[in-house]
């Protein structure tokens, strides 16, 4: 297994555009990393740096500790999954998937075994004759993920594999891509607009924003303790208030946003938070109405918009003071019966809350 590591990584297109800015990260043998982003923010352009189609204008790529900046695409034994022109359209499933192998000449009886041991382990094992015309959306993904597989590659890159596809079929494939990265214990780099993808699949998540990728680290580390105001927001649910300090001691910061004084754990090893204006990220788990919430200090709120979710719902509070309405959720029972203008009393939970401050 190959570890990979991106050590400051930049790209400038031509155009003058800075798609990658300065990227350092560490991929560790048979991990998976989710980067996470949104849409321009350089994700494909790193992407296409680890294969080798791009070139880097600075900075390195090391597969294990060989570095790969002058090995061709071909040669740095990548499996590669886009979102468009995923598989050959006129070419048999079969042969879709036989293709990265011919190219690599390898011995005929073998591309066969390979072919079907791969298409078996995506569950197309009885689809091999058909053309792409005849598949679903997500049985093409799975055509594309074993072709990509067949050439046993050391690093399998991702890019946007499911966005083409329905909500639900996206949530069940990506349950099989994690079980058979597991399975295989393939390097893998996974890239995504999409942050509930990446929390739900990768064992760390790197959150990239005009190019530079603000924070890495486990999906409950990202979404707990977010570590600028960009990935409190493009991460999770959630509302981002404007407060300040009020005092800091060693794992906890006491900060004042409107009405709310909270005492706000900070993660261990974060920089004490400086006298001055902070952002505060509070998640909807972090609200409680006031039921829930005996003994903490309350506050009052008009409830302002109401969704009905199924077994939830979901709503915002106005609260008088508050640099925005706090998103909260709740069970949806029948008899709790909440309505929109309703005033109600509420409790924070500050272990569901963050703080942080702009550079
Ligand atoms: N070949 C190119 N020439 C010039 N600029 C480019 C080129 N490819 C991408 N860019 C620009 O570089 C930036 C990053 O693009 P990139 O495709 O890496 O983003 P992305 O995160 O993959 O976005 P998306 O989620 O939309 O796929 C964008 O501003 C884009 O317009
Ligand atoms: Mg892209």
């Amino acid at each position: 297994m190959t570890g990979v590591r991106l050590e400051q990584l930049t790209k400038i297109y031509p155009t003058g555009v800075k798609a990658v800015d300065n990227l350092t990260v560490a991929v560790a043998p048979g991990e998976f990393v989710a980067i996470v982003g949104p849409s321009g923010c350089g994700k494909t352009t790193t992407l296409r740096m680890i294969a080798g189609l791009e070139t880097p204008t600075a900075g390195s790529v090391y597969f294990g500790s060989r570095r790969m900046n002058d090995v061709p695409p071909q040669q740095r034994g990548v499996g590669l999954v886009f979102q468009h022109h995923a598989v050959f359209p006129t070419m048999s499933v079969y042969e879709n998937v036989a293709y990265g192998l011919r190219v690599r000449r390898v011995p005929e009886h073998e591309v066969r075994r390979r072919v079907m041991e791969h298409l078996d382990l995506v569950g197309l094992g009885d689809l091999a004759q058909r053309t792409p015309a005849q598949l679903s959306g997500g049985q093409l993904q799975r055509v594309a993920l074993a072709r990509a597989l067949a050439i046993q590659p050391s690093v399998l890159l991702l890019d946007e594999p499911l966005s083409s596809l329905d909500a639900k079929l996206r949530a069940s494939i990506r349950t099989e891509i994690k079980k058979l990265q597991r399975q295989l214990g393939i390097t893998t780099i996974y890239v995504t607009h999409d942050q509930e993808e990446a929390l739900s699949l990768a064992d760390r998540v790197g959150v990239m924003h005009a190019g530079v990728l603000e924070q890495v680290g486990p999906p409950e580390a990202i979404y707990r303790a977010p570590a600028t105001r960009f990935v409190a927001s493009f991460v999770g649910e959630g509302t981002l208030l404007e407060g300040h300090l009020v005092s800091a001691r060693d794992g906890l910061a006491v900060v004042q946003a409107g009405p709310l004084r909270l005492e706000v754990p900070r993660p261990a090893g974060a920089a004490p938070l400086q006298p001055g204006p902070v952002w505060l990220c509070v998640r909807p788990e972090a609200v409680q109405l006031a039921a829930e919430s005996e003994g903490a200090p309350v506050w009052e709120g008009a409830v302002e918009h109401l969704e009905f979710l199924g077994s939830m719902v979901r709503g915002e509070l106005r609260v008088h003071g508050l640099s925005a309405p706090l998103l909260f959720l709740c069970p949806a029972r029948a008899e709790s019966s909440l309505a929109t203008g309703q005033r109600v009393r509420f409790s924070i939970d500050p272990a569901a809350v963050s703080a942080g401050q702009d550079a």
